[in-house]
Protein backbone atom coordinates (compact mmCIF):
# COMPACT_ATOMS: atom_id res chain seq x y z
CA UNK A 1 0.00 0.00 0.00
CA UNK A 2 1.34 3.67 -0.95
CA UNK A 3 -0.86 5.56 0.46
CA UNK A 4 -0.48 6.14 4.31
CA UNK A 5 -2.67 5.16 6.91
CA UNK A 6 -3.34 6.61 9.97
CA UNK A 7 -4.97 4.27 12.86
CA UNK A 8 -6.85 6.31 15.95
CA UNK A 9 -7.69 5.20 19.01
CA UNK A 10 -9.87 6.12 21.53
CA UNK A 11 -7.23 7.98 23.37
CA UNK A 12 -5.67 9.83 20.03
CA UNK A 13 -9.02 10.77 18.51
CA UNK A 14 -9.36 14.16 20.60
CA UNK A 15 -6.06 16.27 18.81
CA UNK A 16 -3.50 14.06 17.33
CA UNK A 17 0.14 14.73 18.45
CA UNK A 18 2.37 17.03 16.06
CA UNK A 19 3.95 14.51 14.77
CA UNK A 20 0.65 12.47 13.21
CA UNK A 21 -0.35 16.19 11.59
CA UNK A 22 2.72 16.07 9.58
CA UNK A 23 2.92 12.65 8.37
CA UNK A 24 -1.13 13.24 7.12
CA UNK A 25 1.04 17.09 5.62
CA UNK A 26 3.28 14.88 3.79
CA UNK A 27 0.74 11.98 2.90
CA UNK A 28 -1.19 14.49 1.21
CA UNK A 29 1.71 16.16 -0.15
CA UNK A 30 3.30 13.12 -1.85
CA UNK A 31 0.02 11.17 -2.88
CA UNK A 32 -2.92 13.15 -2.40
CA UNK A 33 -4.43 11.12 -0.32
CA UNK A 34 -4.25 9.52 3.41
CA UNK A 35 -6.08 6.81 5.01
CA UNK A 36 -7.44 6.70 8.29
CA UNK A 37 -8.79 4.17 10.96
CA UNK A 38 -11.02 4.83 14.07
CA UNK A 39 -11.74 9.15 13.39
CA UNK A 40 -15.58 8.28 14.25
CA UNK A 41 -17.24 5.92 16.59
CA UNK A 42 -18.56 2.89 15.53
CA UNK A 43 -21.79 3.59 17.43
CA UNK A 44 -21.95 7.74 14.89
CA UNK A 45 -21.29 5.36 11.65
CA UNK A 46 -23.88 3.15 12.20
CA UNK A 47 -26.55 5.58 13.05
CA UNK A 48 -25.22 7.92 9.62
CA UNK A 49 -25.18 5.03 7.71
CA UNK A 50 -29.07 3.86 8.82
CA UNK A 51 -30.09 7.90 8.07
CA UNK A 52 -28.63 7.84 4.32
CA UNK A 53 -29.97 4.26 3.35
CA UNK A 54 -33.62 5.92 4.98
CA UNK A 55 -33.12 8.26 2.77
CA UNK A 56 -32.06 6.23 -0.33
CA UNK A 57 -34.94 3.51 0.01
CA UNK A 58 -37.27 5.96 0.07
CA UNK A 59 -36.35 7.27 -3.06
CA UNK A 60 -35.81 11.25 -1.52
CA UNK A 61 -32.43 11.42 -1.99
CA UNK A 62 -32.54 10.04 -5.71
CA UNK A 63 -35.66 12.69 -6.20
CA UNK A 64 -33.08 15.85 -4.46
CA UNK A 65 -29.77 14.36 -6.11
CA UNK A 66 -27.14 16.36 -7.48
CA UNK A 67 -26.88 13.92 -10.33
CA UNK A 68 -29.32 11.41 -11.46
CA UNK A 69 -26.76 9.01 -13.10
CA UNK A 70 -22.97 8.19 -13.15
CA UNK A 71 -22.08 5.00 -14.56
CA UNK A 72 -25.25 3.67 -11.91
CA UNK A 73 -24.13 5.52 -8.92
CA UNK A 74 -25.71 9.10 -8.14
CA UNK A 75 -24.85 11.96 -5.41
CA UNK A 76 -27.15 13.83 -3.11
CA UNK A 77 -26.37 16.34 -0.96
CA UNK A 78 -27.38 15.54 2.71
CA UNK A 79 -28.78 18.15 5.69
CA UNK A 80 -27.41 18.50 8.92
CA UNK A 81 -29.92 16.98 10.65
CA UNK A 82 -30.05 14.07 13.16
CA UNK A 83 -27.05 12.24 13.50
CA UNK A 84 -25.31 14.97 11.30
CA UNK A 85 -25.44 17.27 13.49
CA UNK A 86 -23.48 15.18 15.78
CA UNK A 87 -20.42 17.45 16.87
CA UNK A 88 -18.37 14.09 17.01
CA UNK A 89 -19.28 13.98 13.57
CA UNK A 90 -18.71 17.82 12.22
CA UNK A 91 -17.04 19.12 14.50
CA UNK A 92 -14.12 16.14 14.96
CA UNK A 93 -11.11 17.36 16.95
CA UNK A 94 -8.77 14.99 15.10
CA UNK A 95 -10.59 16.04 11.96
CA UNK A 96 -10.43 19.66 12.22
CA UNK A 97 -6.46 19.22 13.71
CA UNK A 98 -6.33 17.57 10.58
CA UNK A 99 -7.56 20.19 7.99
CA UNK A 100 -6.01 23.06 9.39
CA UNK A 101 -2.59 21.20 9.46
CA UNK A 102 -3.85 21.14 5.11
CA UNK A 103 -5.96 23.95 4.57
CA UNK A 104 -4.84 26.76 7.64
CA UNK A 105 -6.97 28.22 10.28
CA UNK A 106 -9.59 29.47 7.73
CA UNK A 107 -11.66 26.95 5.79
CA UNK A 108 -15.26 26.49 5.25
CA UNK A 109 -17.46 22.92 4.40
CA UNK A 110 -18.06 22.95 0.79
CA UNK A 111 -20.69 20.59 0.61
CA UNK A 112 -21.81 17.08 2.09
CA UNK A 113 -22.91 14.42 -0.44
CA UNK A 114 -23.53 11.10 -0.14
CA UNK A 115 -22.49 8.84 -3.34
CA UNK A 116 -24.34 5.72 -3.76
CA UNK A 117 -23.50 2.98 -5.87
CA UNK A 118 -26.48 1.00 -7.01
CA UNK A 119 -25.62 -2.83 -7.71
CA UNK A 120 -24.26 -3.23 -11.16
CA UNK A 121 -22.62 0.02 -11.14
CA UNK A 122 -20.18 0.67 -13.79
CA UNK A 123 -16.61 2.25 -13.81
CA UNK A 124 -16.44 5.60 -13.44
CA UNK A 125 -14.03 7.77 -15.33
CA UNK A 126 -10.75 8.80 -13.96
CA UNK A 127 -10.98 12.64 -12.82
CA UNK A 128 -10.41 15.22 -10.89
CA UNK A 129 -12.92 16.88 -8.89
CA UNK A 130 -12.00 20.83 -9.50
CA UNK A 131 -9.06 22.32 -10.98
CA UNK A 132 -8.13 26.39 -10.56
CA UNK A 133 -7.56 28.04 -13.81
CA UNK A 134 -5.96 31.06 -14.96
CA UNK A 135 -7.19 30.26 -18.68
CA UNK A 136 -6.91 34.10 -20.85
CA UNK A 137 -8.54 34.84 -24.14
CA UNK A 138 -7.11 36.95 -26.22
CA UNK A 139 -8.72 37.20 -30.11
CA UNK A 140 -10.53 34.65 -29.72
CA UNK A 141 -7.78 32.31 -28.85
CA UNK A 142 -7.73 30.62 -25.32
CA UNK A 143 -4.37 30.25 -23.77
CA UNK A 144 -3.66 27.89 -20.18
CA UNK A 145 -1.29 29.54 -17.74
CA UNK A 146 2.03 28.12 -18.41
CA UNK A 147 3.39 28.88 -14.68
CA UNK A 148 4.37 25.50 -12.61
CA UNK A 149 1.25 25.47 -9.89
CA UNK A 150 2.31 21.79 -9.24
CA UNK A 151 3.45 22.96 -5.66
CA UNK A 152 0.78 24.70 -4.67
CA UNK A 153 -1.04 23.67 -0.89
CA UNK A 154 -4.33 22.06 -1.38
CA UNK A 155 -7.40 24.41 -1.58
CA UNK A 156 -10.30 21.61 -1.37
CA UNK A 157 -9.71 18.46 0.78
CA UNK A 158 -12.67 15.83 0.96
CA UNK A 159 -12.82 13.63 3.53
CA UNK A 160 -14.25 10.16 1.97
CA UNK A 161 -16.70 7.97 5.19
CA UNK A 162 -17.65 4.88 3.92
CA UNK A 163 -20.78 3.34 5.08
CA UNK A 164 -20.22 -0.22 4.85
CA UNK A 165 -17.13 -2.72 4.25
CA UNK A 166 -15.48 -1.70 1.15
CA UNK A 167 -13.57 -4.63 -1.04
CA UNK A 168 -12.71 -4.98 -4.18
CA UNK A 169 -15.74 -6.04 -5.08
CA UNK A 170 -18.40 -3.27 -4.12
CA UNK A 171 -17.29 -0.10 -5.58
CA UNK A 172 -14.02 0.76 -3.96
CA UNK A 173 -12.64 4.50 -4.98
CA UNK A 174 -9.27 4.26 -7.21
CA UNK A 175 -7.10 6.75 -6.62
CA UNK A 176 -3.42 7.50 -8.88
CA UNK A 177 -1.72 8.58 -5.81
CA UNK A 178 0.71 11.30 -6.44
CA UNK A 179 -0.92 12.23 -9.41
CA UNK A 180 -2.65 15.56 -7.90
CA UNK A 181 1.26 17.11 -8.70
CA UNK A 182 0.64 17.09 -12.59
CA UNK A 183 -3.55 18.27 -12.53
CA UNK A 184 -2.52 22.03 -12.84
CA UNK A 185 0.11 21.77 -15.74
CA UNK A 186 -1.18 23.71 -18.76
CA UNK A 187 -1.54 20.39 -20.47
CA UNK A 188 -3.15 18.07 -17.84
CA UNK A 189 -2.10 14.42 -18.78
CA UNK A 190 -4.46 11.88 -20.09
CA UNK A 191 -5.90 9.03 -18.56
CA UNK A 192 -3.44 6.74 -20.34
CA UNK A 193 -0.60 8.52 -19.26
CA UNK A 194 -1.85 9.01 -15.42
CA UNK A 195 -2.54 5.05 -15.46
CA UNK A 196 0.76 4.90 -16.68
CA UNK A 197 2.67 7.31 -14.44
CA UNK A 198 1.26 6.52 -11.34
CA UNK A 199 0.20 3.22 -8.97
CA UNK A 200 -3.40 3.14 -8.75
CA UNK A 201 -4.60 2.12 -5.37
CA UNK A 202 -8.01 1.03 -4.10
CA UNK A 203 -9.60 2.40 -0.83
CA UNK A 204 -10.75 -0.68 0.49
CA UNK A 205 -11.28 -1.64 4.28
CA UNK A 206 -13.90 -2.65 6.91
CA UNK A 207 -16.59 0.01 7.78
CA UNK A 208 -14.41 2.64 9.78
CA UNK A 209 -12.00 3.21 7.12
CA UNK A 210 -12.10 6.69 5.63
CA UNK A 211 -9.68 9.08 3.69
CA UNK A 212 -8.49 12.77 2.51
CA UNK A 213 -8.35 13.06 -1.29
CA UNK A 214 -7.01 16.29 -2.37
CA UNK A 215 -9.51 17.21 -5.10
CA UNK A 216 -6.61 17.31 -7.85
CA UNK A 217 -5.73 13.88 -7.15
CA UNK A 218 -6.71 11.27 -10.43
CA UNK A 219 -9.52 9.33 -9.13
CA UNK A 220 -12.48 6.82 -9.86
CA UNK A 221 -14.80 4.37 -8.56
CA UNK A 222 -15.25 1.42 -8.87
CA UNK A 223 -17.60 -0.84 -10.35
CA UNK A 224 -20.38 -2.53 -7.48
CA UNK A 225 -20.27 -6.54 -8.23
CA UNK A 226 -22.13 -7.17 -5.05
CA UNK A 227 -25.94 -7.49 -4.52
CA UNK A 228 -25.88 -4.65 -2.23
CA UNK A 229 -25.93 -0.46 -2.42
CA UNK A 230 -22.62 1.36 -1.92
CA UNK A 231 -23.36 4.57 0.33
CA UNK A 232 -20.28 7.09 1.05
CA UNK A 233 -20.01 10.36 2.15
CA UNK A 234 -18.01 12.59 0.63
CA UNK A 235 -17.51 16.01 3.18
CA UNK A 236 -15.62 18.62 1.34
CA UNK A 237 -13.67 20.96 2.97
CA UNK A 238 -12.40 24.15 1.09
CA UNK A 239 -10.36 27.34 2.08
CA UNK A 240 -12.91 30.08 2.52
CA UNK A 241 -12.00 31.81 -1.24
CA UNK A 242 -12.31 28.44 -3.29
CA UNK A 243 -16.13 27.61 -4.92
CA UNK A 244 -16.52 23.83 -5.81
CA UNK A 245 -17.24 23.77 -9.59
CA UNK A 246 -19.33 21.13 -9.55
CA UNK A 247 -22.53 22.95 -7.49
CA UNK A 248 -22.07 26.24 -9.54
CA UNK A 249 -25.84 25.57 -9.75
CA UNK A 250 -26.94 24.23 -6.84
CA UNK A 251 -28.12 26.93 -3.91
CA UNK A 252 -27.57 26.30 -1.13
CA UNK A 253 -24.48 23.66 -1.43
CA UNK A 254 -24.45 23.52 2.56
CA UNK A 255 -28.17 22.45 3.77
CA UNK A 256 -28.87 22.87 7.73
CA UNK A 257 -31.65 25.15 8.43
CA UNK A 258 -31.23 28.54 10.71
CA UNK A 259 -32.81 26.82 14.08
CA UNK A 260 -30.06 23.86 13.37
CA UNK A 261 -27.71 26.49 12.89
CA UNK A 262 -27.85 27.84 16.02
CA UNK A 263 -27.10 25.06 17.96
CA UNK A 264 -23.76 24.72 16.50
CA UNK A 265 -21.46 25.40 18.75
CA UNK A 266 -19.97 29.37 17.92
CA UNK A 267 -16.63 28.34 17.56
CA UNK A 268 -17.94 26.23 14.75
CA UNK A 269 -20.46 28.46 13.21
CA UNK A 270 -17.91 29.58 10.97
CA UNK A 271 -17.34 26.21 8.90
CA UNK A 272 -21.63 26.55 7.35
CA UNK A 273 -20.29 30.09 6.04
CA UNK A 274 -22.22 28.63 2.71
CA UNK A 275 -25.72 28.00 4.36
CA UNK A 276 -28.40 29.71 3.19
CA UNK A 277 -29.03 30.25 7.03
CA UNK A 278 -25.56 31.91 7.91
CA UNK A 279 -26.10 34.54 5.27
CA UNK A 280 -27.01 38.13 4.94
CA UNK A 281 -30.34 38.83 2.34
CA UNK A 282 -30.60 42.50 2.07
CA UNK A 283 -32.57 43.11 -0.82
CA UNK A 284 -34.56 39.96 -1.35
CA UNK A 285 -37.96 40.94 -0.27
CA UNK A 286 -37.93 44.37 -2.92
CA UNK A 287 -37.29 42.01 -5.86
CA UNK A 288 -40.09 39.48 -5.24
FE1 LIG B 1 -14.81 12.63 -7.96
Amino acid sequence: MTIAKIAFTAARVRRPPARTLRRVRDAMARDGAAAFDGLFPMSLLKKLRAEVLRRHESGELRRRGLVRDIAGRYAALLPFEGPFLDPAFYANPALHAMLESLLGGDYCIGSLETVIAEPGALRQHQHIDGPILFDRRVGGRKSAYEGDLSALPPYAVTLCVPLCDIDERNGPTAIWAGSHRTALGARPPGAAQVAREFNVERMVGKMGLSFFFDFRVFHGGEPNLSREPRPVLMFVFTRRWYRDPNLADVFPSVVISKRNLDRVPAVRRGLFMLAAAARLSRWQEKTK
